[in-house]
């Protein structure tokens, strides 16, 4: 299989350089013709490496691409899951090149380089290494499992369409574990597997003050300014420990033992490097935990966009009507999803001064997910990727969200493995966005391995 690859690595690298010019940005209703182009791409290359029943179904938003190879019914089945949107690129004037136009770059990090793009790493170039490792195994008649492609198009808007399509295709998805890689690994010389992912309730609150803009010197002072409030409100969400002030919103948080906090201490994890690659001085965080568990397993609050008032050039003097904001709470096993939005609507609300009024509207949402590690698909996904990085992966906990996981445990009853290739540092979402070389090949042959062992271990 090595030398397949070898021999296709060229090609392996065009074809997602292809599909990466395609802004599926799922976000921007401009974007819709080449969000469908993208998919239209995933489904003609599964039909190239051999896939069979290649569909691009229908949802009441953007299609989910699915294939299949059935290979023996006997054998394990396993379910690919991946997405083709993208974020959108904004600010493009950030970019160093252009985000749909990509480049190869040699950096410290990527000294066999780099793919700049957006979608670069989330999701596209780790879900084209699935693509071409099902080449892989088709080309040199190494496929051991059976292997169903699902690969959605509306991930990065919260896949609000997916679950109802998990209930209307139960059967035809079918399976006995799901395959993700849309996550990250610790370095490239410490291979990890993700086992846990944080959930999300995103809302926005609207403040209003009175029922039109004020002149600032007449009114300033008598009347509130919804900006000033909300930013007080904003700032009493969180205490002098970064706790978060919500009544009831630590209830069900699952707390880490001493050991399992003992064990993830043993990532390696340079807090100085952190500082300085983020060009800060200090950290913060909720007292009484370390910085990869603030960001993993320990839930937040944060405001993401605030907005209102005069923010053209120039001086306007000025008391808007209305303040707005953006906020997002990252959750952990066990809190839901419904349940913190509630509590923080309440909340909200019970803040706002008479002076004001307040509508809070809830966006999306999601459930943390957690992945046993003594599962025959975790052993071989372990050995998977020690075979190929000749070093045991270490189980992570990482604090973005998939909320698709969740559904795959309460849906079709699945467990999922989280078996990314890509890093933190890059750039995932920002400006600059890339994924290196060295990922994406070692993925397609750490892949095949997973099918070989979990064929192998399921015996
Ligand atoms: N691939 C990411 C999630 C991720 C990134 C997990 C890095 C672990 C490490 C995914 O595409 C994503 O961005 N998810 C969104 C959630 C969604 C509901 C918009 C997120 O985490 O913000
Ligand atoms: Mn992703
Ligand atoms: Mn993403």
């Amino acid at each position: 299989m090595k030398s397949y690859i070898e021999q296709h690595k060229d090609r392996f690298r065009n074809e997602l350089l292809e599909w990466l010019r395609m802004p599926s940005v799922s976000a921007d209703p401009a974007f819709k013709d080449d969000v469908l182009r993208a998919a239209a791409f995933a489904a003609d290359r599964l039909k190239d490496a051999g896939a069979d029943q290649v569909e691009i179904i229908a949802t009441p938003g953007y299609p989910v691409v699915y294939g299949e190879k059935i290979v023996d019914p006997k054998k394990p089945t396993v379910l690919v899951y991946g997405h083709y949107d993208v974020q959108p690129a904004d600010p493009y004037e950030l970019w160093d090149s252009p985000p749909f136009e990509p480049v190869i770059k040699k950096t410290e990090r990527h000294p066999d380089g780099a793919i700049y793009a957006r979608g670069a790493c989330d999701d596209k170039g780790q879900v084209y290494m699935h693509i071409k490792a099902f080449e892989v195994m088709m080309q040199t008649g190494n496929l051991d499992c059976n292997i169903k492609f699902m690969i959605e198009g509306e991930e990065e808007v919260g896949s609000s369409n997916l679950n109802p399509f998990l209930e209307k295709y139960r059967d035809k998805l079918k399976a006995d574990v799901v395959l993700v890689s849309d996550t990250s690994m610790v370095a490239n010389d410490c291979p990890s597997v993700t086992v846990g992912l944080r959930g999300l309730s995103y809302l926005e609150v609207e403040v209003t003050g009175a029922n039109r803009d004020l002149h600032s010197g007449v009114y300033g002072g008598a009347v509130a300014n919804p900006i000033n409030t909300l930013a007080m409100m904003i700032a009493s969400l969180k205490d002098a420990n970064n706790r978060i002030t919500i009544p009831g919103f630590y209830d069900a948080v699952r707390e880490f033992s001493a050991d399992e906090r003992a064990e993830m201490a043993k990532v390696p994890f340079s807090l100085d490097a952190y500082k300085s690659e983020l060009d800060i001085d200090d950290i913060e965080g909720e007292t009484g935990y370390t910085t990869l568990e603030r960001s993993s397993i320990r839930p937040t609050l944060d405001c993401n966009g605030i907005w209102g008032g005069y923010i053209g050039k120039g001086a306007k003097t000025v008391l808007p009507s209305k303040a707005y904001a953006k906020i997002s709470m990252r959750l952990v096993p066990n809190q839901q999803s419904d349940k913190i939005t509630e509590l923080f609507t309440k909340h909200f609300e019970h803040l706002a001064p008479k002076s004001v009024r307040v509508k809070v509207t809830p966006h999306h949402g999601g459930e943390a997910a957690l992945t046993p590690t003594d599962s025959i698909a975790y052993a071989a996904a372990s050995k998977a990727m020690e075979t190929t990085f000749g070093k045991k992966p270490i189980p992570t906990y990482e604090g973005g969200s998939i909320p698709i996981v969740a559904s795959f445990e309460r849906i079709l009853g699945l467990k999922t493995i989280l078996m990314g290739f890509g890093l933190n540092s890059d750039a995932l979402h920002s400006p600059n966005e890339h994924y290196g070389l060295f990922n994406y090949y070692k993925g397609i042959e750490t892949i095949p391995y997973f099918y070989k062992y979990l064929a192998e271990m399921s015996k």
